[in-house]
Parts: C-alpha cells; sequence; structure tokens
C-alpha cells in the first residue's frame, strides 16, 4: 500500500472523529465527555501530522524546497492547527473552546482536502509508486498495522 492511500484513510478517520466532535459540543452539559474526546483529537492530529512531515514531506523536500512552496505552507497550517487545539484544551470557558474547537475543524478540513487535491497526487508524480509503497510499510510499522 502508497503511503499517500494510507494518509488519505488516516484523514477519512479523522473526518469521522470531526463529525462525532461537532455533536458533542452541540451537546449541553457534555463537558467531560467533549474534553475527553478532543484530547483524542489533539493527540491523533500531531501523531498524523509528524508521521506525514517525517515520512512524506522529507521525501518531497529535494524536489519541492520547503522555504516556500506547498510543503512550508502546510507544515505553518500543522502549526496552526496544534495552535487551536492547545488553546483549546487551555480553555476554561467554555464558549471559548467551543469557538476555539470551531477554528481547528475548519482549518484542519481545509488542510486535509489541499493534501488530498494537491500534495498526494503530486507527491504520486514525483516519487512513484515504489518509494511510496517503501514509506507505506514504515507507516505500517509506525502504526502497527499488518498490510502484507
Ligand atoms: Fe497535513
Ligand atoms: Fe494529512
Amino acid at each position: 500500500m502508497k503511503l499517500t492511500d494510507a494518509l488519505r484513510g488516516e484523514h477519512g478517520a479523522f473526518y469521522a472523529l470531526f463529525d462525532e466532535i461537532e455533536d458533542i459540543a452541540a451537546t449541553e452539559d457534555a463537558m467531560a465527555q467533549w474534553l475527553g474526546a478532543t484530547t483524542v483529537l489533539e493527540a491523533m492530529v500531531t501523531s498524523h501530522e509528524a508521521l506525514e512531515e517525517r515520512l512524506l514531506f522529507a521525501a518531497l523536500k529535494p524536489h519541492l524546497g520547503d522555504r516556500s512552496g506547498p510543503l512550508a505552507t502546510l507544515h505553518t497550517e500543522h502549526e496552526e492547527m496544534e495552535r487551536f487545539l492547545a488553546h483549546m484544551l487551555q480553555e476554561s470557558d467554555v464558549d471559548r473552546a467551543i469557538l476555539w474547537i470551531s477554528e481547528a475543524l475548519g482549518a484542519a478540513r481545509s488542510h486535509f482536502k489541499k493534501e488530498e487535491q494537491i500534495l498526494f497526487p503530486l507527491a504520486e508524480r514525483i516519487l512513484g509508486d515504489e518509494v511510496l509503497i517503501r514509506m507505506g510499510r514504515e507507516w505500517a510499522e509506525v502504526r502497527r498495522v499488518t498490510v502484507d
């Protein structure tokens, strides 16, 4: 399995979690449940971004550079999402915490779409199947997923 397909799969799992968190946030008196879900979200986003940068961004850097262009933009967006999520977890006012999560989920959805529509197809053209399948094996090892 190609790394880009594995990352698309992770995005799919995130979209389900984003919807769930929005449902919980809309419920009154669900603060404890909501805090638990957003703590999980923060850990998952951090892990997804770190893996993406360590494998995919690192392989693309010699081709695209990382001071400007798509990798620089996407890296800045990773930092921005982490900032929104950190604010959300530190916020004691429920209404403001909900605003932070709404910022974070909006930013995450648009970032993921950008990767799916631009970065992953670009990576597939530049790196080719062999490299992406090798990195897919590294992904599987980190995630403890059996692929073959
Ligand atoms: Fe990303
Ligand atoms: Fe991603």
